[in-house]
Parts: C-alpha cells; sequence; structure tokens
C-alpha cells in the first residue's frame, strides 16, 4: 500500500503523521527543536532522520512514501516551493520544496501552517460542512487560514492569507518579519515579552526567564502593568478580527492555537471590542469558535495536503 507523511514545523518542535491513502494514521513522531532558524539543508537532514523513525514505527519502509507535505510558517508559494520568509528557515526566498525532495527522495509539498490548519478544520475539525471561514491561529505569531466557496484560498501566488503582517500602526513596533507595525508584533508571545522587558526591572515577578508567561501569570494574580499588556494585546487582536469581519463577512471564525498561552486573547472583552469594531447590519455575528490543536493535527493537516497534491500529480500523469 502506497503512503503520505505529514509534517509541522513548529517554532520548538517537528511533528510528523504517517498515513496510508485511505487516511488512516498509521505512525507519530514529535521531536524537540531549539527553536532557532535553520538552513533549509540542516532542516532536511532532520526530517529525513525523522522520517526514518516514523516509518519504523509502523514497521514500513521510507521508500513507500509517495510525498511529504509540510507545514511551515511564513510567507510561503505553495505552488512553486518556495518560502520567501520563515521564522523557521535561515535566507530569503528559499526553495524548499525541492531541497527536501533532493535530500529525502520523495516529492514535498510545502504550505503556510495556517493555511494546513483550516484545511484540516474542514475536512476532521470545527469547520466540517462549511464552505466560508476563517482559522486564526495564535502562537509564536498569528496565522491565518482562509477558505473561500469550500476551497483554501492562498492568493495567486500562496502567498496571501497573512493576517500576521496586516499593519496596524504606522512605523510602529518592529516585527519578526521585518517590517513594522505588523498586528502580530503587539500579539504574539514575542510581542508580550518585548512589553514586559521595557518596564522597570522587577515590574512583572519572573519576567526575565519566560517573559511571555511570565505576563500571563502576573496578570492572573492581578499585577496591573501585566494587565495593561494584555489589555492592548486584546484590543489590536479586537481591531484585526473586526478587519476580518468586515473584509469577509464570515458565518464561523475559529481561533486555534497549539499550546494557547494567549487565552487572555477569546475574553469575552476582546469579543465585544471586536463586535463594536465591526461595521453594523442586521446580521448576527460570526460564530467563534476555539480550537485548541495539538501540534500533531496541523502535522494531520499537512498529510491530508499531501494526499491530495499525490492524487493531483497522478490525475495529471492519466
Ligand atoms: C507567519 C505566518 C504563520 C504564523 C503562525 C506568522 O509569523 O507570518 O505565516 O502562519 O506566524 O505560525
Ligand atoms: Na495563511
Ligand atoms: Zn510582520
Amino acid at each position: 500500500a502506497r503512503l503520505v507523511a505529514g509534517l509541522r514545523i513548529g517554532t520548538d518542535s517537528l511533528s510528523l503523521v504517517l498515513l496510508d491513502f485511505g487516511g488512516a494514521r498509521l505512525a507519530e513522531l514529535e521531536q524537540p527543536m531549539t527553536g532557532e532558524a535553520l538552513t533549509a539543508e540542516a532542516l532536511a537532514k532532520r526530517i529525513a532522520a525523522a522520517l526514518e523513525t516514523l516509518a519504523q514505527r509502523a514497521g514500513r519502509a521510507v521508500g513507500e512514501i509517495s510525498g511529504l507535505g509540510v507545514a511551515v510558517a511564513g510567507v510561503v508559494d505553495a505552488v512553486r516551493g518556495l518560502v520567501h520568509w520563515s521564522p523557521s528557515l535561515t535566507g530569503r526566498n528559499v526553495e524548499f520544496a525541492q531541497i527536501l525532495a533532493d535530500h529525502l527522495g520523495m516529492p514535498a509539498f510545502v504550505d503556510n501552517d495556517a493555511n494546513l490548519v483550516a484545511l484540516a478544520e474542514s475536512l476532521f475539525g470545527l469547520a466540517r460542512g462549511r464552505s466560508d471561514f476563517l482559522v486564526v491561529t495564535i502562537e509564536s505569531g498569528v496565522g491565518l487560514g482562509l477558505f473561500i466557496g469550500g476551497r483554501p484560498y492562498r492568493g495567486t501566488r500562496g502567498c496571501g492569507a497573512e493576517f500576521g503582517h496586516v499593519k496596524v500602526e504606522l512605523d510602529g513596533a518592529p516585527c519578526r518579519c521585518g517590517q513594522r507595525g505588523c498586528l502580530e508584533a503587539y500579539v504574539a508571545d514575542y510581542a508580550l515579552a518585548r512589553e514586559a522587558a521595557a518596564l522597570p526591572a522587577g515590574a512583572i515577578p519572573g519576567a526575565m526567564d519566560d517573559p511571555a508567561t511570565a505576563v500571563l501569570a502576573a496578570a492572573r494574580d492581578g499585577n496591573r502593568a501585566a494587565r495593561r499588556i494584555l489589555d492592548r494585546a486584546g484590543q489590536v487582536f479586537a481591531m484585526g478580527l473586526a478587519n476580518l469581519v468586515n473584509l469577509f463577512d464570515p458565518s464561523l471564525i475559529i481561533l486555534a492555537g497549539e499550546r494557547m498561552p494567549l487565552d487572555h486573547l477569546y475574553d469575552d472583552p476582546v469579543l465585544e471590542r471586536m463586535q463594536a469594531l465591526t461595521t453594523r447590519t442586521d446580521r448576527p455575528p460570526p460564530e467563534i469558535r476555539v480550537h485548541k490543536w495539538g501540534d500533531l493535527m496541523w502535522a494531520r493537516g499537512a498529510g491530508a495536503f499531501a494526499l491530495d497534491e499525490v492524487a493531483n500529480i497522478a490525475l495529471a500523469a492519466l
């Protein structure tokens, strides 16, 4: 029988799943990563080793795998397999799909991570049967997967749906993408860390070691400075969500994330602010659902993408 694999390249882990052509899960694997950006070649070597272990776990051979779907954060041209920018990779405009194929001896299909979460939501998640919905992912970055008319919308070259980098302030805070004033530069965990670091030492207990977590813990304990940081992040996030509603009028928005350190973003005040900033209509507001995914669910989305791409290759050869 033929197999495909799905891979999620996360900030601090690689998650893999092995599927057969019927979609059955044969094996799963999670490996820690340091969180540093790697060269595509170094990453490909890690992935090759991980695929060996994954296949072994199922008592199968890597040679049986017909293709690998890859979920990676960043601006991805899914058509050409090109990664324009990713927090996981050094360099720009990396021919990632080709480099992976060369190292792994199988076709590789690369897409934006949030796009593949949306694919997973549509196939086996909260968006089954929905044709127009949005999935906003919140972790180290802010991502978006957009389904329009029952299909993932990626833009002309696959570089669209980069919600984390819509601009919310002119000449604003530096973003990890290299620009300024992006939404995620006010909302993501590294934004909280930056705000905490700008406060006088000791203003937020424990902020030296793990600033984002410390801000959340301090806010829960009633620390004013920490609450102000979260409040601002929540306001910017609400503004971004309202922009999405105004643009797309979706019936469903899923807020998804793996570790969800940013639980405050789903609090009622944020959703109320979003409502207040949304252009008024006589329609009910979109349904908002929170989905705490594990890493392996992102990998399953990548596996589903691989199944689709492998089928497309077969169809093109008819
Ligand atoms: C990236 C997106 C990605 C998101 C979540 C953002 O920084 O630009 O492409 O989807 O993080 O990983
Ligand atoms: Na996206
Ligand atoms: Zn940015």
